[in-house]
């Protein structure tokens, strides 16, 4: 077993630390307040291959490797987690589902311009009613003959806005449950396509997050992803892949805000001597560090796992799971070494606590994690 990184991770995570430190850093607290997607930085990270990283060269993309992405995208969240989030569904949800079920047409016309980052994509799965429990989906999408008629409204959407393709789970066999899913490739400006007003959020405030109108829009048949049917694997197999990047996403969230403390902790004196001389702060530092550590093998253990072709469901959902958890954690004692300074936004800490809270909940929350991990070490 060999934990060392190669050259060419290591060379991948300091490009994504330079990209954050230099491109995201300067406004990320205005962009957070005054909820201001990143465009131009979005634009940046495609022209460095980081929205397309897994994808092969031949459709546009950067070619990496799982690990490779969960190094990128804890550089990048320990900054920015707004912009992290719209790089997870892009590589994870977006490319990696289309790359790995879409035929080739469809590759040509959707993935290579995502994958090079020329246009960004969505992954709509959730509803207002339907969010945890993904087989009951009120969507609609029925046969048509020469296309599905779609209908029904999407919820939370990450991208909503900017996207310009959407992949969208609907029930087209209401009878046959789970099996009568599909996934279809939308594009903006379909006729009967509304997105709706975007989302006044806790956190990831810089992200663009709409709820998705669709009435009577007419789906072309060839933008069925895969078999009749095959939506809600489609969905669970794309879904247990952008675990990881969440994962990730939630690892640099709690990073960010342990390296600020850690900081803090060695400039400001009380009693005397630097806070971190004293046991209580040392102590909580040392508890971020074993935390942060655990959870950054799990996200390299699960992306390995992706890396070599064997089963990442159980250890992708693990590692959610801890990470996020960790993330909400150490945010909140990021804030209380910070005291008072962690309070106010100059300081980073409280916006990292509001970004950790979604790491719980989107892509499944804390409890579907549970599950998913509960009945595979009961099977
Ligand atoms: N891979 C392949 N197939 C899978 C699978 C996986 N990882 N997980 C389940 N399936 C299959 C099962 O094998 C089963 O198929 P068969 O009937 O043929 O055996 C079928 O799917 C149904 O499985 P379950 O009976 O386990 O289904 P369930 O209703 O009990 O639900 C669940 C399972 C794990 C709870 C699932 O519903 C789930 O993951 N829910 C959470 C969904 C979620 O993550 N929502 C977040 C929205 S996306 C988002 O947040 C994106 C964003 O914008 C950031």
């Amino acid at each position: 077993m060999d934990f060392r990184l190669t050259e060419e991770h290591e060379m991948i995570r300091d490009a994504a630390r330079d990209f954050a430190q230099t491109e995201l850093l300067p406004g990320v607290i205005e962009r957070d307040e005054t909820q201001t997607f990143p465009t131009d930085q979005i634009k940046k990270l495609g022209e460095l291959g980081f929205l397309g990283m897994m994808v092969d060269p031949k459709y546009g993309g950067a070619g990496m490797d799982a690990i490779s992405y969960v190094l990128a995208m804890e550089e990048i969240s320990k900054i920015d987690a707004s912009t992290s989030v719209v790089m997870s569904v892009n590589n994870s949800l977006v490319c990696w589902g289309l790359e790995t079920f879409g035929t080739e047409k469809q590759k040509q016309k959707y993935l290579v311009p995502l994958a090079k980052g020329e246009i960004i994509g969505a992954f709509c799965l959730s509803e207002p009613e339907a969010g945890s429990d993904a087989t009951s989906q009120s969507t609609t999408a029925i046969d048509k003959g020469d296309y599905y008629l779609l209908n029904g409204t999407k919820n939370w959407i990450t991208n909503g806005g900017t996207a310009s393709v959407y992949l969208v789970i609907a029930q087209t066999d209401v009878e046959k449950r789970h099996k009568g899913i599909n996934a279809f490739i939308i594009e903006k400006g379909m006729d009967g396509f509304v997105v709706g007003p975007k989302e006044n959020k806790l956190g990831i405030r810089g992200s663009d997050t709409h709820s998705l109108m669709f009435t009577d829009v007419k789906v072309p048949k060839e933008n069925r992803i895969g078999e009749n049917g095959f939506g809600f694997t489609f969905a669970m197999k794309t879904l247990a892949g952008g675990r990881i990047g969440i994962a990730s996403q939630a690892l640099g969230i709690a990073s960010g805000a342990y390296e600020l403390s850690l900081q803090y902790s060695k400039e400001r004196k009380a009693f005397g001597k630097e806070i971190n001389k004293h046991q209580i702060i040392a102590f909580k530092l040392a508890d971020m560090a074993t935390e942060i550590e655990a959870s950054r093998l799990l996200c390299l253990k699960s992306a390995w796992l992706k890396d070599n072709g064997k089963n990442y469901d159980k250890l992708g959902a693990m590692a959610k799971v801890f990470a996020s958890e960790t993330a909400m954690k150490t945010t909140i004692e990021a804030i209380q070494i910070h005291g008072g300074y962690g309070f106010v936004k100059e300081y980073h800490v409280e916006r990292l606590m509001r970004d950790a809270k979604i790491t719980q909940i989107y892509e499944g929350t804390s409890e579907i994690q549970r599950i998913v991990i509960s009945r595979s070490v009961l099977k």
